[in-house]
């Protein structure tokens, strides 16, 4: 199973909760759908009937992506740079990207250069502290007693709502606003293990690296961990951010 195959499979079910509200806020005919992943929002904004431009960093993310929707144009693209003319979009729409790029006030001028005036935007990142699904296995590291150096998050600082609406208007846009969303994400604890263990990614790729039986500590610590969720679900929130373009 490919990176973007465990991802689809593990993350994907978690991220697409805000697919919804997201496109409420932010989904007109031409729709750039930014951090594609495997195409979450893209497909959603087909079924909407938007024409679809989808980028993402990751070419194996935009392989599964093109592969998955024929009708969307899939290309490469690394925020804070973006391969497009000025003000070619209607709206855009970024679910879970922005937490991952270095530069926050340049992704975001950027995003505001290629949306056409009056357009709406729409970006979501992970309120940290309330990420029960993903902070149960840094918990399971730590309780197995395995040396863990998190890595840097670029995106901490500009993660408050208040710093993020200075951050949209400081980049031309206007009516910026951030609501929390939360949701319990019921999921088989086994399988969540096996998902984000397999998908890796920049926090917990360091688990499968591990020898075998520090890999089984850290799993009975998880599984430990995360038995008072298997019922209602780990609780988890996101933030959605939206504006609009001034003008028309
Ligand atoms: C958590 S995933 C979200 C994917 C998808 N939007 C979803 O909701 O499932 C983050 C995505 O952002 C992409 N990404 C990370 N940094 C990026 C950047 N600087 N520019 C564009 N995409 C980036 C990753 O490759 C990954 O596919």
């Amino acid at each position: 199973m490919t990176n973007a195959e465990a991802y689809d499979r593990g993350f994907a079910q978690l991220s697409s909760h805000t697919v919804g509200p997201l496109l409420d806020r932010a989904c007109a005919p031409r729709l750039l759908d930014v951090g594609c992943g495997t195409g979450v929002v893209t497909s959603a904004a087909l079924a909407l009937g938007a024409e679809v431009t989808a980028v993402d960093a990751d070419p194996g993310m935009l392989e599964l992506t093109a592969r998955r929707h024929p009708y969307a144009t899939v290309r490469q693209a690394v925020l804070p740079d973006l391969p497009f003319d000025d003000e070619e979009f209607d709206a855009i729409a970024g679910n879970f990207v922005i937490n991952h790029v270095p530069d926050t006030a340049g992704a975001l001028k950027e995003l505001h250069r290629v949306l056409r005036p009056g357009g709406t935007i729409a970006l979501t990142w992970w309120k940290s502290d309330e990420m029960t699904a993903t902070n149960v296995f840094a918990d399971a590291i730590a309780a197995a007693g395995v040396p863990y150096e998190p890595p840097a998050r670029p995106f901490t600082g500009n993660d408050t709502p208040r710093r993020f609406t200075e951050l949209l208007e400081a980049a031309g846009f206007e009516a910026a606003a951030v609501d929390p969303v939360r949701w319990r994400h019921r999921v088989d604890l086994a399988t969540w293990w096996d998902d984000i263990v397999q998908a890796g990614g920049p926090r917990f790729a360091m688990i499968a690296r591990q020898p075998p039986e520090t890999v089984e500590r850290i799993r009975a610590c998880y599984t430990r961990l995360a038995a008072p969720y298997e019922r209602e679900g780990f609780p988890v929130c996101a933030y959605l951010a939206h504006a609009a373009r001034s003008g028309r």
